[in-house]
């Protein structure tokens, strides 16, 4: 359950609060999500963690509103998404347009021709005319340091390459707050040195940031703010330094100190 202490967070410093989410891939097959609750706080640098199979992938799949949950309740600063019977799906999708998703699998996102054509994709789908989605997507892949791929067929490219042009996409989209799963996954020394400035570089102008991953050195170092899922369930919210006390927590969800 939700704790007394985040119930009384300011519903104007809310993310997300999550409560009592179950989700299951199929009828009949086992729980992915069996309870999930957690508050997510503005402005807070957010880490997800847990073993393979944890649950993750899925929690955010249900908080950017793409997987529907069976059971439980979400709410997004403070508007409840789901259930919500009256709120319209195309206002729930509205709604969550300012979340941005980087999926853990770079091939799920990269659909276009070219790096550029899939790089201006989103803005270019809500509407703004070509060159101005052009010259964002150009800016997002600047950015990255990655204005040589432009030309290149997304398919061509490196995992790495691909999250960067992934990333690119979601950046041209210009988003409030970033979902990112497992970012740091495949990319070399380079790639996440970047990746971790354009992080600080993006939370500082603003953007919430919630990071799925499985590097505890980056937990240590860059988040404020943990939540440990288990099989489905959450089996820890706290700080990093608290998490890193509880033997028995990084025990049971299989996860290490990363000694720092
Ligand atoms: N596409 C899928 N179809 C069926 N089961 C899935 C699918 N994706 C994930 N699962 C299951 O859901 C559970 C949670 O997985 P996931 O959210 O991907 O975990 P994580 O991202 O933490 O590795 C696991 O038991 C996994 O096997
Ligand atoms: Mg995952």
């Amino acid at each position: 359950m939700v704790s007394v202490a985040e119930y009384s967070v300011a519903l104007s410093e809310e993310l997300f609060r999550v409560e009592g989410v179950h989700f299951r891939y199929r009828e009949g097959s086992p729980w992915a999500l069996r309870g999930v609750d957690f508050v997510l706080r503005r402005r807070r640098r957010v880490a997800f963690v847990g073993a393979n199979g944890s649950g993750k992938t899925t929690t955010f799949f249900v908080l950017r509103g793409l997987f529907t949950p069976e059971k439980g309740r979400v709410a997004f600063r403070g508007t409840e998404v789901y259930p919500a019977p009256t709120l319209p799906a195309r206002e729930r999708e509205k709604l969550l347009q300012s979340v941005g998703i980087l999926f853990q699998d770079p091939d799920d996102m990269l659909i276009s021709l070219t790096v550029l054509e899939d790089v201006a994709f989103t803005p270019l789908h809500r509407g703004l005319p070509w060159e101005e989605a052009e010259r964002r997507a150009r800016a997002a892949l600047a950015r990255l340091g990655i204005e040589s791929l432009a030309d290149r067929p997304p398919r061509e490219l490196s995992f790495g390459q691909k999250k960067l042009v992934a990333l690119a996409g979601l950046l041209a989209a210009e988003p409030e707050v970033l979902l990112l799963d497992e970012p740091m996954a495949f990319l070399d020394p380079r790639g996440r040195r970047l990746l971790l400035a354009i992080l600080e570089d993006l939370f500082a102008s603003g953007v919430d940031l919630v990071v799925a991953t499985h590097d505890m050195r980056f937990v240590a170092r860059w988040a404020e703010d943990v939540v440990v899922l288990s099989e489905g369930t959450v089996l820890f919210r706290g700080s990093p330094a608290e998490l890193f006390r509880r033997d028995d927590v990084l025990d049971a969800a299989g996860l290490e100190d990363p000694g720092v």
